[in-house]
């Protein structure tokens, strides 16, 4: 079983070879904290004879100083060693391992059993073939094994194993298992999980571990490591599925050359195949297969290779090459798993950079459908999701992507949201399916488009965004710009905060969640109103960045002027038109914006107002002069 072998004194070559030619399993290990994962996965290396001589001696000479187990080895001091080094930041959150034995190379990703390390988790198993599931057999199935079970069932890990831990401490009682191994049972039936075993161990006496125990003669079945030794991994499983080669880049050395380069996600290829490159749906068939070593004639997934095809047909990266007997599918709109990582909430209607295989695109959550609580899978409304939050929502891209259900292909099928601002990834996220509207409407061509409009009305349409706190004079200086634009002979119109909370905005009110939305609808709003070729105005505090780059991202680059408003918060309070800084000061108004609620600050603004120094007039004279620098409106 361990790993040092007979045959490395006897035939070191065909040791070598053997090693080499061992299968790799990779495997996760999770549940509560002191559940004894430590001490398993001490246990494990020990076995395997993994553990050098004066690691060995370190921790014999520890266990007795510092161990709880008195003359025994505390295996957990083993891995635990490694949580010093973490703390000093030297290792990630996920602490990866490897041993093995002379069946099988293995990987095992411990991750953290505290309540927030969700993400943790999500990171450590997304490629792990099977999970090991610590119970305390004290305690028995504990919320936080429900939890990880629910995210084991989202990941799609396949093999499961219960290990039962701490028997020692329950006589080995049968009566115990069996109950814990019928109430999980039960529970699991509403997961999505294919493969269950549970065993009965200890991990501090080596209970079933790697021989199994005498103290459970009424256990029939197999031990932990004949279970990781033996249980399938499906090494073809991705080879079994359809071709997918999601570009990475477009090699054109020169004229002669057009390859594209990847990592196959899944299948075969061979030249001669016939292919489809999504999302534009364009056919040819393989010319060649390149690596770095020379030409192949066959590749399959996890082979990073170039592809050049018989057609000159148009390819860019984030494409997806299928095959075209089953292409992958496309579409803009999904219903999808979201995992929420982060400590600023999601936000429905902000726009995340979405990352799928080589796809960037943006994205938005369109609606949260519901959200569910991992303790009991018990469905609840939300507006938004809190770190560590799981959601079924709906989102909308920017554009069409390739895609698979995450249920038939991992890597096609997964995504990632990362924050616009700070680059921070903030989710992962499975694809269920395309919404069908999004199949069922297309984009309807008009002849009369914006620039015939423009011409018509003689200006150049536009947006003039006016942000800063309330009470900074945005509604002042916007009326008296659009005053004299009118008198200037121009086509204007003047969104502004309170009156379209008025009408189209009245069931919004001041949270977060509801700023980005006001904030996304005026977006749209003000882009309809430049694609009739208006000048438009808007005047909202808009407090977020995120949702002020989107407001420029709508329309085309040039048509879009940021005015900041900049009123410090004590002379915005000091003037106080409408009383409501008093109010909040007296906590009758919740979410204030420079009281209790965020305003971040224009980094790069076309126009910044210092309305201190300026009186309303002087200051719309100012944005004028801005507009006409720019060739918006003539000089007269
Ligand atoms: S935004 O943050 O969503 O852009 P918007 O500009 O539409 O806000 O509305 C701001 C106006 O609503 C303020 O000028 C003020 O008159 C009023 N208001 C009422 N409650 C609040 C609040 N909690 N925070 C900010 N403004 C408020």
């Amino acid at each position: 079983m361990a790993h040092v072998s007979d045959l490395i004194s006897s035939d070191i070559e065909q040791y070598l070879k053997q090693h080499e030619n061992k299968g790799l399993l990779r495997f996760i290990t999770c549940g509560s904290v002191d559940d004894g994962k430590s001490t398993l996965i001490g246990r494990l290396l020990f076995d395997s004879k993994m553990l050098f001589e004066d690691q060995l001696s370190a921790i014999e000479a520890d266990s007795k100083k510092y161990g709880t187990q008195g003359e025994e080895i505390d295996f957990a001091l083993l891995v635990d060693g490694l949580a010093a080094e973490r703390e000093q930041g030297i290792t990630i959150d996920v602490a990866y391992r490897f041993f093995s034995t002379d069946r099988r190379k293995f990987i095992v990703a411990d991750t953290p059993g505290h309540e927030q390390y969700t993400r943790n988790m999500v990171t450590g198993a997304s490629t792990a073939d099977a999970a090991i599931l610590m119970v305390d057999a004290r305690k028995g199935i504990l919320t936080q094994t429900r939890r990880h079970s629910f995210l084991m069932s989202l990941i799609g890990i396949r093999h499961i194993v219960v290990a039962i831990n701490k028997m020692d401490l329950m006589d080995y009682s049968e009566k115990v298992f069996n109950q814990i191994r019928d109430e999980y049972r039960e529970f699991a039936k509403q997961l999505d999980l294919d493969e269950i075993t549970f065993i009965p161990m200890s991990a501090l006496k080596g209970d079933n571990i790697t021989a199994l125990s005498d103290s459970t003669p009424w256990y029939h079945g197999t031990t932990l490591m004949g279970f990781l030794e033996t249980v399938e991994v499906d090494d073809d499983r991705l080879q079994r599925n359809p071709f997918r080669l999601p570009v990475q880049w477009v090699n054109r050395p020169n004229l002669d050359f057009r390859g594209f380069s990847g990592t196959l996600a899944s299948g075969v290829i061979r030249p001669g195949d016939e292919i489809r490159v999504q999302p534009s749906g364009k056919t040819s068939r393989v010319a060649s297969i390149y690596t770095y070593d020379g030409e192949l004639d066959e590749a399959v997934a996890g082979q990073s290779v170039t592809l050049t095809l018989a057609d000159e047909i148009d390819i860019s990266r984030g494409d997806v090459i299928s095959t075209t007997e089953q292409p992958a599918q496309t579409a803009e709109q999904f219903e999808t798993t979201i995992v929420w990582m982060h400590d600023e909430p999601l936000l429905p209607g902000r726009p995340y950079l979405l990352k799928l295989g080589t796809q960037t695109v943006t994205a938005t959550v369109t609606a949260i459908k519901y959200q569910v609580n991992v303790n009991t899978l018990e469905h609840t409304a939300a507006k938004n999701l809190a770190l560590n939050g799981i959601g079924i929502c709906n989102i909308s891209l920017d554009r069409a992507v390739a895609f698979d259900p995450y249920k038939e292909n991992q890597d096609t099928g997964g995504f990632i949201l990362v924050d616009r601002m700070s680059n921070n990834t903030v989710a992962a996220g499975m694809i269920h399916f395309s919404l069908r509207r999004s199949q069922n409407i297309h984009m309807q061509h008009v002849d009369v488009d914006k620039a015939a409009r423009a011409i018509a009305k003689n200006q150049k349409p536009s947006v003039l965004w006016l942000t800063g706190l309330s009470g900074a004079g945005k509604s002042t200086i916007a009326n008296l710009v659009e005053k004299k634009l009118h008198a200037m002979g121009h086509h204007t119109y003047l969104l502004d905060g309170d009156n379209v909370r008025h009408g189209l905005n009245k069931d919004l009110g001041f949270t977060d969640a509801d700023r980005v939305e006001n904030i996304r609808r005026v977006a749209e709003v003000a882009k309809l109103m430049v694609d009739a070729g208006l000048i438009v105005i808007t005047a909202f505090i808009s407090p977020f960045r995120s949702e002020r780059a989107m407001a420029r991202g709508m329309v085309e680059d040039g048509e879009f002027v940021e005015v900041f408003v900049n009123t410090p918060l004590e002379v915005a309070e000091d003037r106080d038109p409408k009383g409501l800084y008093k109010k909040a000061r007296r906590g009758e108004l919740k979410n204030f914006t420079g009281i209790d609620s965020a305003y971040e600050t224009p980094e790069a603004a076309e126009v910044v107002l210092d309305t201190t120094r300026c009186t309303a007039e002087e200051a719309a004279d100012q944005v004028i002069r801005q507009l006409q620098a720019r060739g918006i409106v003539p000089e007269l």
